[in-house]
């Protein structure tokens, strides 16, 4: 009789233990941004049998009592005008969370015994700051575009360079930080993340590269010289090389086979043309010069090959 009494508290003992421990060990991790709401449920529909009803920060300060003959919910002052207990389904709901709210809450019965019911760890954490994307370089013709840019954020960062309509994917992270870069045909886009948020910066490709809006700026004091270069050197197989301006004058063309240079009378003394480099270099620019300028060949096929936007300032 005696022996079997004391293994029976025995094993009570350590039935209990095992429920403290399970109920202890089975702790929630949760990630909130700063000035939201969580709500915490007892993730559970079998409490034990309890007088009273609890949930408690690592503070030991108690959030919330509620007393289960009289249905009583008393809330602890300094939490007062920011929590909701839903005396149906016991969760809690603690709002306009903020970074010293960070730690431990553990909802607990005391009955015939102390339960720990289930705790969670709060992880109040900042929304992340919008990265920013800034173009270092970028050249464009009518069939290529390179851009390379750099994504910014926190301490993070990315180097990056788009080529034929895409880039290498890439991604950092520091602690809980995440730069991840990516582009599409259509954009550049960096996303700066954490647990709780968000946030992206992007790049128009479209508005950058695109069509005819490939066009290098230029600005050029009235009087000086300017120097346009074609870009590249890769020149499709081409009968002619012109250079116009957005008056549909042929400044320059460019016989290939002949090697012939023709100028556009009114420029006569005011270019000059490299054969070598085809470059055209514009003298004594003056305020009606400002526009678009282009080199084109004609082959197989039409290719405009660069377009300049020539802005011509100051006084004369
Ligand atoms: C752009 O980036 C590429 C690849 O990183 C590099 O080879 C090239 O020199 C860069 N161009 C400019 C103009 O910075
Ligand atoms: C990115 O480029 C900048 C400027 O060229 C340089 O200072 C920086 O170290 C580079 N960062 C990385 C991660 O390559
Ligand atoms: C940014 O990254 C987060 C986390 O990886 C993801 O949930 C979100 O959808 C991404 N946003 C965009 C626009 O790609
Ligand atoms: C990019 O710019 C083009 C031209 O302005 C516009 O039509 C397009 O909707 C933009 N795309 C994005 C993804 O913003």
């Amino acid at each position: 009789m005696f022996v079997t009494m004391a293994v029976d508290h025995l094993l009570t003992s350590f039935i209990l233990l095992l429920i403290c421990n399970t109920g202890f060990s089975a702790e929630i991790s949760v990630f909130v941004k700063t000035g939201d709401s969580v709500q915490l449920d007892i993730q559970t529909q079998e409490l034990p049998e309890f007088d009273l009803l609890s949930w408690r920060n690592d503070k030991s300060v108690i959030i919330v009592r509620y007393i289960h003959e009289s249905r009583e919910v008393k809330l602890h002052s300094s939490y007062k005008d920011r929590v909701d207990f839903n005396d149906e389904t016991f969760s809690l709901t603690l709002k306009n969370m903020q970074k010293t709210d960070t730690g431990f809450y553990t909802a607990r019965t005391s009955g015939e015994s102390e339960n720990n019911i289930v705790t969670y760890r709060v992880s109040v954490i900042d929304a992340v700051d919008a990265p920013v994307l800034t173009v270092n370089s970028h050249w464009s013709s009518s069939d290529s575009c390179t851009v390379n840019f750099t994504c910014r954020a926190h301490d993070l960062m990315i180097n990056s360079s788009y080529q034929n309509n895409r880039c290498s994917p890439e991604e950092v992270t520091s602690q809980i930080n995440t730069l991840i870069l990516d582009c599409s045909e259509e954009s550049i886009i960096c996303n700066h993340s954490n647990t709780v948020s968000w946030k992206i910066d992007r790049i128009n490709i479209t508005q950058l590269c695109g069509g005819f809006s490939a066009e290098i700026s230029v600005f050029v004091k009235t009087g000086d010289s300017v120097q346009l270069d074609i870009q590249t050197q890769e020149l499709p197989e081409f009968d002619l090389l012109s250079w116009t301006n957005d008056k549909s004058e042929s400044i320059v063309r460019y016989i290939s086979g002949t090697k012939e240079v023709k100028h556009h009378s009114s420029y006569k003394d005011r270019v000059y043309f490299n054969d070598e480099t085809f470059s055209l270099t514009l003298k004594n620019m003056q305020k009606t010069d400002t526009g678009l300028y282009t080199a084109r060949t004609r082959g197989e096929s039409e290719k405009n090959i660069v377009t300049y936007r020539v802005s011509v300032i100051g006084e004369s």
